[in-house]
């Protein structure tokens, strides 16, 4: 168990939601909106093939709030959310209630996943911000084939590692390894979420290359049946307005552009990716 990365999960379970907060708007959750991104939508519309999760068993893997887990319960999908942080859990909970939905919920480690959830679910849904907490990718990946019935599917929709990588563009800062490298510790005030929420946390993070990520998932017996590289996104990671541009859309861009063109930007750079990939 990562102490610290759990300690810093407890407080930001604790705080996310309340006050201003960017990114979980919980009251319009409850009134009925969704708050899953549309890269995560397209990802489930192509691992169901347009059928959506309807009367499907899904895994939503470190759910943290589990707000997607809701999504997905409204569109009438069979949920369980697992996550390490009990006070994720029981805000999770609380939410579900809120909105009349049924989440089964479950505190274990994602890279020792109970067994009596094997061979349990069609689809393990796991997005933005969850594998730069595993030093086990191979554990990780191994959890997940685990838990799908053979033919389910793994949705994948992470942050790029060439995105994670940068600290800052301007002036460039690259303060993280591309492929897995150990450990890096890390430590701040506030949140993604909220800038000024009053925490103060130290983390362990693990980077790891898309290839890693890719040859992961073929030892664990998952077949890739879909791999995309998003060059823009919707939403903010860092809640640092980074790389946001007029059209409202993030897009990292290093450097200079093409040479003789004063006024062209550089070509973004991919930040997100999405990998869908199948229990033989
Ligand atoms: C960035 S959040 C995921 C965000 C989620 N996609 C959302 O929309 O809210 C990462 C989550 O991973 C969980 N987590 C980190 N390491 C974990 C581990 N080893 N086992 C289980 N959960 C873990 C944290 O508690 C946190 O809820």
């Amino acid at each position: 168990m990562d102490r610290p990365n759990l300690d810093h999960w407890e407080q930001l379970a604790a705080v996310h939601g309340f006050g201003p907060d960017h990114y979980y708007d919980l009251d319009a959750l409850v009134a009925g909106a969704t708050l899953m991104g549309a890269e995560e939508a397209q990802a489930l519309r192509l691992a169901t093939d347009g059928a959506g999760v309807a009367d499907l068993d899904v895994l939503h893997l470190q759910c943290h709030l589990g707000c997607d887990a809701i999504t997905m319960a409204r569109s009438g999908a069979r949920v369980t959310g697992v996550d390490f942080s009990p006070t994720a859990l029981r805000r999770l909970a609380e939410l579900a209630e809120r909105c009349a939905v049924s989440v089964r919920t479950v505190e274990a480690d994602s890279r020792d996943l109970p067994h009596d959830l094997d061979d349990s679910f069609d689809v393990v849904y796991a997005t933005i911000g969850v594998l730069c907490w595993i030093d086990d990718l191979d554990a990780w990946m191994n959890g997940v084939a685990r838990v799908l019935r053979p033919g389910g599917t793994l949705v994948l929709v992470e942050l790029h590692p060439l995105l994670t990588m940068i600290d800052s563009a301007d002036p460039l800062v690259v303060d993280f390894p591309y492929a897995f490298d150990g450990g890096r510790e890390f430590s701040g005030v506030g949140s993604y979420a909220n800038r000024d929420a009053d925490v103060a946390w130290t983390t362990v993070q693990y980077a790891h290359g898309l290839a890693e990520v890719l040859m992961s998932a073929r030892q664990a017996g998952l077949e890739l049946s879909h791999l995309e590289e998003h060059l823009e996104m919707g939403f903010d990671p860092r809640g640092t307005d980074f790389g946001r541009e007029a059209d409202g859309r993030y897009r990292l861009r290093l450097g200079a552009g093409p040479s003789g063109d004063d006024l062209a930007r550089p070509y973004p750079m991919p930040v997100l990716y999405t990998l869908i990939a199948r229990r033989a």
